[in-house]
């Protein structure tokens, strides 16, 4: 019989494998829970598997093993189940992915794309969503740069951009792969700051992807430790480590090259 889901729970990887058709397995057996109004990180080296757990929440990068079920939403794999799924996923990028010549408006719209067919997306967008992106934007603190090109505002201030993008899906879960990755330490805290705030306020689920240890400690209630494709560590930031860190942190290639 299948266990029902922590009321907390948004989301759960029961058993979630990932080999792609180049034969690399990214992902082995990751079984884990994602919550309600929880600020998760994860963290691991480059190559460790941290943007394919979040494709994979997200089905861009189907499980090739497992299974993930979604609050009320079953089976993933269902076109119509998918769409209300990503619906309610905002997804946060590294390198914002903003259309640069549009408006820092018009970006923030694209996240209500989902909520429209295809047909009724080709016409301005209802009056609805063009308060709501707005709203979103002052939440960044950004409602005085609405109609400024993405190309003229900074690294951070297009971060923003992308955060009030994916708030504007009005999302259950939010998916960040390394948002402060390409951003100089000040703006860096300052995404992450304005990131945990929102998603506390909207008890929404964040999943970050992080490399630096000392940014997963400050902002983290959580922190998921990869490394090769394996949870190794998943507990409160006050219980990581150094031996951990270490195994975290461990290069493979490097052991066998000291142990030869
Ligand atoms: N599209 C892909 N096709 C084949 N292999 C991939 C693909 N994306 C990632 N990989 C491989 O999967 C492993 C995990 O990569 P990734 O999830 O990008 O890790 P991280 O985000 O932690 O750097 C790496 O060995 C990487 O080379
Ligand atoms: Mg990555």
């Amino acid at each position: 019989m299948q266990k029902p889901m922590q009321a907390a729970a948004i989301a759960e990887l029961d058993n979630v494998g990932v080999t792609y058709t180049n034969g690399i397995t990214a992902l082995k057996s990751i079984s884990l829970q994602l919550n309600r109004g929880e600020f998760a990180v994860v963290l691991g080296s480059s190559g460790a598997g941290k943007s394919t757990l979040l494709r994979t929440i997200n089905y861009l990068t189907p499980p090739t093993q497992g299974r993930i079920v979604v609050d009320g939403l079953r089976p993933l794999s269902k076109p119509q189940v998918l769409r209300l799924h990503r619906q309610r996923t905002g997804m946060i990028f590294q390198q914002h992915q903003l259309i640069e010549r549009h408006s820092a408006l018009q970006n923030v719209l694209m996240g209500r794309l989902a909520y429209h067919s295809f047909w009724r997306s080709l016409l301005p967008l209802p009056q609805t969503d063009q308060q709501l992106a707005l709203d979103c934007l002052d939440r960044v603190g950004l409602l005085a740069k609405a109609l400024t090109p993405a190309n003229a505002l900074s690294g951070g201030q297009k971060q923003r951009v992308g955060i009030a993008r994916a708030l504007a899906q009005q999302p259950q879960l939010m998916l960040a792969d390394e948002p402060i990755a390409s951003l100089d330490p000040t703006s860096a805290h300052r995404i992450l700051s304005l990131l945990r705030t929102i998603c506390k306020t909207d008890g929404i689920a964040a999943l970050v992807s992080l490399h630096q240890v000392e940014f997963a400690q400050a902002y983290g209630d959580r922190i998921i430790g990869l490394a090769q494709g394996q949870v190794i560590f998943d507990g409160p930031p006050s219980v990581l480590d150094r031996h951990t860190l270490d195994q975290i942190y461990t290069d493979p290639t490097t052991v066998q090259i000291r142990q030869q």
